[in-house]
């Protein structure tokens, strides 16, 4: 039985990969979207998701818009990574369906209640809608199996020097995601940076069809910000990291800590700050993830994109 999943998202180009991994995957089964504001608005995440839907012919998969803004800080978006569509790169024709008329916060609960085994919730922006379900809809919050997200780091920052940029954008939402007590994987910088997917790797898939040529464009234009910014010769494709855990468990080596993000401070603003050496005697909240296997996590990546156009 396939593991069934809903990935809450702000696509942006490593948002896009992770949905495509999930529908090109049997290990489970992609019960639907929601998504955020994050690396763009959310009228722009939005249409986003329904393009790379719609693009793979998954229009069957409904998409839920959520929160467009955070909790209590104002809305920030990463177009200096992801462009002023949130998903520049490909020429990917304008969505021609909309989303269905709930909230995503709404559309979570329902679909958490009405699955028959535990759902598995991936979130791959700003933890707006997550925390909006565990306040609205607590009873259907404690249905989901797990939460694996991408988001946070122990050791580095990518929008601050201490800060991953999910968690930063909306902090107060990561705190109450973080102290929920539900089953929580985090999948951070630590862990993405290590699993760079190379430009030639990308080039790569351009030959393999339509689809493997649309990841390529994304990946042309994702991997500039990473070049100029780290020196990268490739991109890590962050939010696809969070999905082939759940694909693959195992596939990201994680410990058990105590998690908790600064809502206070300015020069620390969404940083997880996790008790690595058990400093606090605070109850681990997370499986937090410390390492990968880079490799396989890359070839599944590329076999999956590689299985559309077969
Ligand atoms: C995260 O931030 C976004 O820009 C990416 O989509 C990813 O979810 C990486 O810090
Ligand atoms: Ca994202």
């Amino acid at each position: 039985m396939p593991t069934p999943i809903l990935i809450d998202c702000d696509p942006g180009h490593d948002d896009a990969i992770a949905l495509l991994l999930a529908l090109a995957s049997p290990e489970v089964e992609l019960l639907g979207v929601t998504t955020t504001h994050g690396n763009q608005t959310l009228e722009k995440t939005t249409a986003n998701a329904i393009r790379v839907l719609e693009f793979v012919g998954r229009e069957d998969v409904p998409v839920a818009a959520g929160a467009d803004r955070p909790l209590v800080r104002d809305l920030f978006v990463a177009e200096y990574v992801h462009g002023e569509s949130g998903l520049e790169g490909p020429e990917l024709p304008p969505p021609t369906a909309r989303a269905v008329n709930v909230h995503a916060v709404d559309f979570l609960a329902e679909r958490a209640l009405a699955a028959g085994t535990p759902v598995t919730l991936v979130p791959t922006g700003p933890l707006t809608n997550v925390a909006l379900l565990l306040a609205r809809h607590p009873q259907a919050a404690q249905r989901l199996g797990r939460i694996v997200l991408m988001g946070g780091s122990i050791a580095e920052g990518n929008v601050t020097p201490a800060a991953e940029f999910n968690i930063w954008a909306d902090p107060e939402a990561a705190a109450r995601v973080f102290s929920s007590g539900l089953d929580i994987t985090m999948i951070g910088l630590d862990v993405t940076h290590k699993a760079i997917l190379t430009d030639v790797q990308a080039e790569s898939l351009r030959s393999s069809g339509r689809t493997g040529a649309m990841v390529a464009e994304l990946l042309a234009f994702f991997s500039r910000f990473h070049r100029r910014t780290y020196g990268f010769e490739g991109s890590p494709i962050h939010d696809a990291v969070a999905v082939a855990h759940v694909l693959r468990p195992g596939l990201v080596e994680t410990v058990d800590r105590h998690v908790a993000v600064d809502c206070e401070s300015t020069l620390c603003r969404g940083r997880t700050v996790v008790d690595l050496w058990r400093r606090t005697g605070n109850e681990a909240n997370a499986h937090v993830g410390v390492d990968i296997d880079s490799s396989a996590f890359l070839e599944l990546l590329v076999e999956r994109i590689r299985s559309f156009d077969a």
